[in-house]
């Protein structure tokens, strides 16, 4: 109890080093409110900012603030209250400034003392060097009428498009004014859209054009990286009383039919988990080139086009997005090494949301088999690297210090995570461990934690709740596992198959095509009435078997199912890398339709296994021929992919 206490003390102190990807002194100065005023000049792909702090000192004297940025022009900073301008000077490392920017060092003129506010003004610019913006040409969207530009922050890469404390422990409300020069172009950002006004432009810009002043507000505190934007010739429309979808107008229509039972997953969540506390709920359907299949940004979730399959089999990540609100955007991992904090939980009632849409938990535990082979590839993968921070990243507490923190992204947090609170709900029981997770909300409710705040949280919970003779059993049973399952770089410490009805005619449909060499199995027509899921699970366990695919299955196996001409993504980037990998696809057409598709999907997900199937020749050949459609952290990710290959096949 009593250490209990004191390591409580010590981490409202900060007296560890809590995030060790910022430069900034944020446990001496603490931001409280950011108000951004941006000037988008799309055309020629710059952005004029003023960024206006709200800080708070947490230190018994301040004379510097230093802040994250990367690869950004500081014009000056000063009070806004007399003038006064501010020195100030950049310290930067040759190794860290690509993988992480430099460190900004503002001298305040005088010394603050705790619990004063400070408030400076900073002019800035960016451009196309801003690695959370991609900044689009007119013939880079679907509507070919205006420039687009939309931003991706997680995790490091708000600190490119503003100066600020860039790290997930640190929350402050926002507020922004977006002035664009464009009649066209309409903007949203993770906040609430206050009044928009029209304005005649003077100047240097277009000759008599009119342009338009967004304003926005979100009064609920956020981490940086939750800050987000995007503009272009975007509407509107509503999918309920809470709900929208926006997108270019080309399939906006299309887009909103196959979203129109949002108001529906925002229920499903808050019946299992408490109310949805952030007001409206929309989502952009953004263009192909988004690096993700969706991102949590508050009341504004951004998400891939490859979600739109046409038969709603795609929209598990809507869900999974909206789960964030709980997961993620209310409680956030303190540091990207905790990053299942945000995507474990969150799968976690993703999937209890998911048992409501699909009235059948057999089909939810299919995804969480699909998500469970994933894995398992992945920890093999790590396993066998020379490389210390590779070995880490099969654990839930990957290492990012000194690095890039997006490095470590992979699906890990995400199963393993997962599967931790899976195992964690049968020891607990159903009922009980849904009561904890509101709980848990409720207590970091608009805080950072990691894993030792929930398991103390965890524990000292069920003591109060269970009789002792429970309470004992049932610590001991996660005391067995939580520290291996965390810190571990092998297998978790239970394997869980997550066998069912659904999973067993896939799995043995996957061995017949096997054992019959080429020859179709009898009943090979049972795949046309899987469902998306089951689909996914049969072409990821002929993944796992890759080594007893000859060429002939895979002939017969296209004859049967077409599966080179499917519509969904999910599907199709599953078949092209077994294609490579198998050696189907050579010279023949199927080469040809998979280099299409990797030339119109910039999703990491579906581009890299594909890219990571290709000899270096041919990958190479097809990045550079990709490489504008490409936003850049797909660049970055597909280029350290080439990179690592060293022989040519
Ligand atoms: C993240 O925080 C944990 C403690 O919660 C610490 O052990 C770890 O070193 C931190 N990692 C980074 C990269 O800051
Ligand atoms: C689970 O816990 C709840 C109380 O939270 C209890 O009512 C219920 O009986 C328990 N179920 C089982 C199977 O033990
Ligand atoms: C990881 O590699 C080691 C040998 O380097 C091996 O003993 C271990 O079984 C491997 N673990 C997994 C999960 O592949
Ligand atoms: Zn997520």
């Amino acid at each position: 109890m009593k250490l209990v206490i004191i390591l409580l003390l010590c981490h409202m102190l900060y007296c560890v080093d809590v995030d060790k990807n910022t430069f900034s002194n944020y446990k001496d100065v603490k931001t409280q409110h950011l108000h951004i005023e941006w000037l988008l000049n799309l055309n020629d792909k710059v952005v004029d900012g003023s960024v206006e702090y709200t800080l708070k000192v947490f230190a018994n004297q301040l004379s510097e603030v230093h802040l994250d940025i990367y690869k950004m022009n500081i014009l000056f900073i000063y009070y806004p209250s007399n003038g006064q301008v501010l020195k100030y000077h950049v310290e930067s490392d040759p190794i860290q400034k690509d993988e992480q920017g430099d460190k900004l060092v503002i001298e305040l003129g005088q010394v603050y003392k705790y619990g004063e506010i400070v408030k400076f003004r900073i002019k800035y610019q960016i451009g196309e060097d801003a690695r959370a913006l991609s900044f689009m040409d007119p013939s880079q969207t679907d509507d070919k009428k205006a420039p687009y530009l939309f931003s991706q922050c997680e995790a490091n890469n708000c600190r490119s498009m503003i100066p600020l404390q860039d790290t997930p422990s640190i929350k402050f409300t926002y507020s922004a004014t977006v002035i664009t020069q464009s009649p066209l172009i309409n903007v949203f950002m993770s906040g609430n859209r206050l009044q928009t006004q029209k304005f005649e432009l003077m100047g240097n810009y277009e000759m008599n054009s009119i342009a338009n002043i967004f304003q926005f507000e979100l009064n609920i505190k956020i981490p940086a990286y939750l800050i987000a934007i995007v503009a272009g010739t975007v509407e509107e429309r509503s999918t309920g009383a809470r709900t929208a979808v926006i997108s270019e107008s080309k399939n906006i229509q299309k887009y909103k039919d196959e979203l129109e039972d949002l108001d529906q997953y925002v229920q499903y969540l808050e019946d299992y988990i408490g109310e949805y506390k952030w007001g409206s709920y929309k989502i952009v359907i953004l263009p192909a080139s988004f690096p993700f299949g969706g991102m949590e940004n508050p009341l504004l979730t951004f998400a891939n086009p490859t979600i739109i399959v046409g038969d709603k089999s795609g929209v598990s990540v809507a869900v999974h997005e909206i789960a964030h609100s709980w997961f993620g955007n209310t409680i956030t991992c303190n540091n990207w090494s905790n990053m299942w904090i945000n995507e474990g939980f969150c799968v976690f009632l993703e999937r209890k949301g998911l048992k409501t849409l699909f009235k059948d938990i057999n089909l939810v535990h299919v995804n969480s088999q699909v998500g469970n082979n994933e894995m398992n590839a992945l920890i093999k993968e790590f396993n066998s690297s020379q490389d210390d921070f590779v070995k880490s990243y099969a654990s839930l507490h990957p290492k990012t210090e000194n690095h890039n923190a997006d490095d470590s992204f992979s699906t890990i947090p995400y199963e393993r995570g997962f599967q931790l609170l899976y195992y964690l709900e049968k020891q607990i029981n159903e009922t009980r461990f849904q009561q904890l997770l509101k709980a848990w909300l409720q207590e970091y409710e608009y805080k950072s934690a990691d894993e030792s705040d929930f398991y103390r949280f965890m524990i000292l919970w069920l003591k109060v709740q269970l009789s002792a003779e429970e309470f004992t059993t049932v610590k001991k049973s996660i005391d067995n596992v939580y520290t291996k399952w965390v810190y571990d770089y092998g297998q978790p410490p239970i394997q869980e198959t997550f066998e069912n009805p659904a999973s067993k005619d896939v799995l043995q449909l996957v061995n017949a095509w096997i054992e019959g060499k080429g020859t179709k199995p009898q009943n090979y027509q049972i795949f046309d009435g899987f469902k998306s899921n089951q689909k996914q699970l049969f072409l990821s366990s002929l993944t796992e078997k890759s080594k007893d695919i000859t060429e002939a299955i895979m002939v017969s196996l296209e004859d049967a199912y077409h599966l080179s001409d499917l519509r969904d993504a999910e599907l199709l980037f599953r078949w092209y890398a077994l294609s490579i990998n198998t050696k189907y696809a050579k010279d023949t057409t199927n080469l040809q339709k998979i280099k299409a598709f990797v030339g119109v999907v910039g999703r990491m997900k579906m581009v890299n296994p594909i890219y990571k199937a290709l000899n270096k020749e041919t990958a190479t050949q097809w990045y550079q021929e990709n490489y504008a459609f490409y936003h850049p952290l797909t660049r970055q990710s597909i280029e350290s992919i080439i990179k690592s290959k060293t022989i040519i096949e």
